[in-house]
């Protein structure tokens, strides 16, 4: 049994521990020329395949200080007009790579706010991707919405190119915390965005929450939930909010004295997670809930869920193409990350060139750790047996990477038969026990296990 004091002795709510939307970490990915290996990688996905896009789009009309995402401010409709543009070329650029009749399985659009993108320039971007590849049959399209920006006119412009799901931002509702975060929001114009997605067919609609927010209660966490789920959303993401203010200079404006503790964190997540339940969602992996006909929830109960940049997914595609700044991708092969400044991405796409800046090839046991780390945080277990057989490898070499993890971190989690499963008062640790996993990581803080 772990106790609080116990839980914060091992790192609780570390931020500088990684979310683990990928093995190897974004921080791992190499600087260099990697445009020639990228545009192999798109190659040698098979004709007739299916597999998904990503587009970022990192404009918002307001900069809420909170926030940790790459996106910049803007007034004007100019700079949104030309990054899309931009995003057409890069388009074609991928197209010349690619063989034919691939499909998109998952597409989708983050930021950012892809919803500043006015009516035609959503069509023009939709028709330019499609283009490239249509849906599949059952794909799904899904779009990161600011309640605040966003209209029937814009919403009319995704809905007419496919889009079925969407993911809005909450945070919270509290009015006094909304002050100290820069990010005033009502429950109504709220309520008025989710209206508009549900009269255009909208089936999967998620909505981000945070907890561990400045002045952050029991009573307003419990306000913000009941408000949440009066909404009637499919899924949830209750990210714990992540405070980097050496990355994210705005944050350097939240009031850091009002943050609540590691302690306190807890409390706040197992309070929104307890009103979550008693209203019918299944709780997923460390931060997401979802009704039990959600796809996530079925994917969830099945087994077959995975974790990527997005966060949980049903995606099952082993290549996720990147479009747009500072977007990533998977292949088979590796990692590929575009140049996350906006105006190097476009100087590069309008030379001609994809914009890959960074990337990771998979080298020795990335795919096995990789795997490790993703099911212990998509099942809070991990079936050692089951990895080898996947990764064609000896299960003794699987196994013995977990060895020294129980004198790292005791009475965490429990290996038997070769099935290693997280505790369930450990589960809060989950991303810290994942990090055991991680090589890369664990040769840099000077813990036994190796590259
Ligand atoms: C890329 S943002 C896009 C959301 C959309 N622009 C909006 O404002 O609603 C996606 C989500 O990332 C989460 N996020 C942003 N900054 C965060 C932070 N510092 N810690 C944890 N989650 C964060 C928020 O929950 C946010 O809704
Ligand atoms: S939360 Fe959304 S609107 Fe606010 S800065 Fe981040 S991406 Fe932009």
């Amino acid at each position: 049994m772990q106790s609080l004091t116990q839980l914060r002795k091992l790192g609780l709510f570390d931020a500088r521990v990684p979310r683990y939307t990928s093995y190897p970490t974004a921080p791992q990915f190499k600087a260099g020329d990697w445009a020639g290996t990228v545009a192999n990688w798109l190659e040698a996905i098979p004709a007739g395949s299916h597999v998904s896009l990503y587009v970022h789009v990192p404009f918002c009309r307001r900069l809420c200080w909170f926030c940790a995402c790459r996106t910049q401010g803007t007034q004007t409709a100019e700079p949104v007009a030309a990054y899309v543009k931009t995003l057409q070329k890069e388009l074609k650029l991928v197209q010349r790579h690619l063989a034919d009749g691939i499909e998109i399985e998952h597409l989708h659009w983050g930021g950012g706010t892809p919803t500043l993108l006015e009516p035609q320039m959503i069509a023009d971007l939709a028709g330019a991707i499609f283009d490239v590849a249509p849906l599949a049959e059952g794909a799904q399209f899904s779009v990161e919405i600011d309640p605040t920006e966003v209209d029937g006119a814009r919403l009319d412009a995704l809905a007419a190119a496919g889009l079925n799901r969407a993911s809005i931002g909450v945070q919270d509702f509290d009015p006094m915390i909304q002050e100290v975060i820069g990010r005033p929001q009502s429950y109504e114009v709220t309520r008025d965005a989710v209206t508009l997605l549900r009269e255009r067919g909208i089936r999967s609609l998620n909505v981000d929450l945070l907890y561990g927010l400045p002045h952050q209660t029991d009573a307003r966490i419990t306000d913000s939930v009941n408000k949440v789920t009066s909404l009637g959303p499919d899924r949830i993401a209750l990210f714990g909010y992540a405070h980097v203010p050496w990355m994210s200079k705005r944050q350097q404006l939240i009031p850091t004295e009002a943050l609540p503790t590691p302690e306190a964190r807890l409390e706040l997540y197992n309070t929104a997670r307890d009103l979550f339940v008693a209203d019918g969602f299944e709780e997923i992996g460390i931060d997401h809930f979802a009704k039990p006909d959600d796809g996530l929830a079925i994917a969830h109960r099945n087994g077959t869920m995975h974790r990527n940049f997005q966060g949980y997914t049903e995606d099952k595609s082993t290549s996720m193409i990147p479009v747009g700044a500072s977007s990533i991708g998977r292949f088979p092969q590796g990692y590929a990350q575009n140049e996350p400044s906006t105006s190097k991405y476009q100087e590069r796409v309008r030379k001609g060139e994809l914009a890959t800046a960074k990337g990771h090839a998979f080298v020795g046991d990335d795919h096995v750790r990789g795997r490790i780390i993703e099911l212990l945080l998509c099942d809070f277990r991990v079936d050692f047996n089951a990895v080898a057989t996947e990764n064609a490898v000896a299960p003794e070499t699987v196994i013995a990477m977990a060895d020294g993890l129980d004198d790292v971190l005791p009475g965490t989690t429990l290996l038997q038969d070769g099935v290693l499963t997280i505790l369930d008062d450990a589960r809060p640790l989950a991303r810290i026990i994942a990090r055991y996993f991680d090589a890369y990581e664990m040769s840099a803080s000077g813990h036994s296990q190796a590259v």
